[in-house]
């Protein structure tokens, strides 16, 4: 049985999706079972991996488990779930982590993720690491200002990112959870195409059919507007000293991965607008 932490996000209600497509069923944690609408082909289990986590009851009898973890908290999160992996014997481990993991690790951000890889390891699950560049879904974060003002407001506009389809992720994430060969693996994950995000607006603009207007937000205005909303100073900082990263290596350049794990090329980013030009509306 494969368990799943992250089943309602991005990447993790793909794999759970596929899962269920090739013929399992497998087991996903979340916190609010109503809100996640996982369906009936999988089995759910509540938890918090912030709380009393559920852990156990996910865990037992599990042969591997997908880890996504998200938001300020994720490096204890990530240190409960490899203490269960052990505790429970979970003999494969695939988990999300970020290209800004790659070492030299420069920012807060990738250093929990490395943390977390080393974690997992020490653990002596078969680990399989997932370092993506950024998501085309961060894209959805545009869709307020552009359907109101016709604008795009973003920090390091001219930064080149190999942004990657979360569906492209999940693919490989089932892959190395299906078959064989993935053991020990570290695999970078990127898009077809190193795209800045005023060029990402310029696609989004010729979908819609209508002109955007692009500024370049400076990081402070960037700073300020995430802490607004809530989210730890330190955690805001690692993550904009992760956007800004302007290391080619860490996502900027196209990489054939997806292919050679899948056998498809990664899907484009103007396929993913596409799909969402809707959401911007
Ligand atoms: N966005 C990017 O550009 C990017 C790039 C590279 C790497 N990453 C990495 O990708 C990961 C995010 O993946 P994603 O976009 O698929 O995630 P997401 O859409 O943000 O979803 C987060 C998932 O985590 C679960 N979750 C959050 N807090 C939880 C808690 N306390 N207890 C249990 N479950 C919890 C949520 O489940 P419920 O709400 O159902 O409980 C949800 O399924 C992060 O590790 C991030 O660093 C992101």
């Amino acid at each position: 049985m494969i368990a799943v932490i992250g089943a309602s996000g991005n990447v993790g209600r793909v794999v759970t999706r596929r899962l269920v497509g090739l013929g399992s069923r497998p087991r996903c944690l979340t916190r609010d079972p109503a809100r996640s609408a996982l369906g009936p082909d999988v089995e759910v289990v509540t938890g918090d991996l912030g709380g009393p986590t559920g852990l156990d009851g996910l865990l037992t009898g599990a042969r591997a488990v997908f880890v996504v973890t998200a938001g300020p908290d994720a490096p204890d999160h990530d240190a409960a779930v490899a203490r269960a992996v052990a505790r429970h014997g979970v003999r494969q481990v695939v988990k999300v982590s970020s290209v800004a993991a790659l070492p030299p690790v420069n920012d807060p951000y990738g250093a929990a993720h490395l943390a977390a890889e080393e974690a997992y390891r020490r653990t002596g699950a078969a680990c399989t690491f997932l370092r993506p560049a950024a998501f085309m879904t961060n894209t959805l974060q545009w869709a307020w200002s552009i359907s109101a003002e016709n604008t795009v407001y973003q920090a390091f506009g001219e930064l080149r990112q190999a942004v990657v389809d979360p569906a492209d992720v999940a693919e490989v994430a089932v892959r190395a959870l299906t078959g064989p060969g993935h053991e020990g693996r570290t695999y970078t994950l990127t898009g077809p195409e190193a795209l800045t995000a005023r060029e990402r607006a310029r696609r989004i603009a010729g979908a819609l059919g209508r002109p955007l207007t692009f500024v370049d937000a400076p990081p402070a205005a960037a700073r300020r507007a995430m802490t607004e909303a809530g989210l730890p100073a330190g955690y805001v900082d690692g993550l904009l000293a992760s956007q800004g990263d302007p290391d080619p290596a860490r996502g900027g350049t196209p990489l054939p991965t997806v292919a050679e794990v899948t056998g498809c090329p990664p899907r484009t980013f103007d396929a993913w607008v596409a799909a969402h030009v809707r959401q911007f509306t």
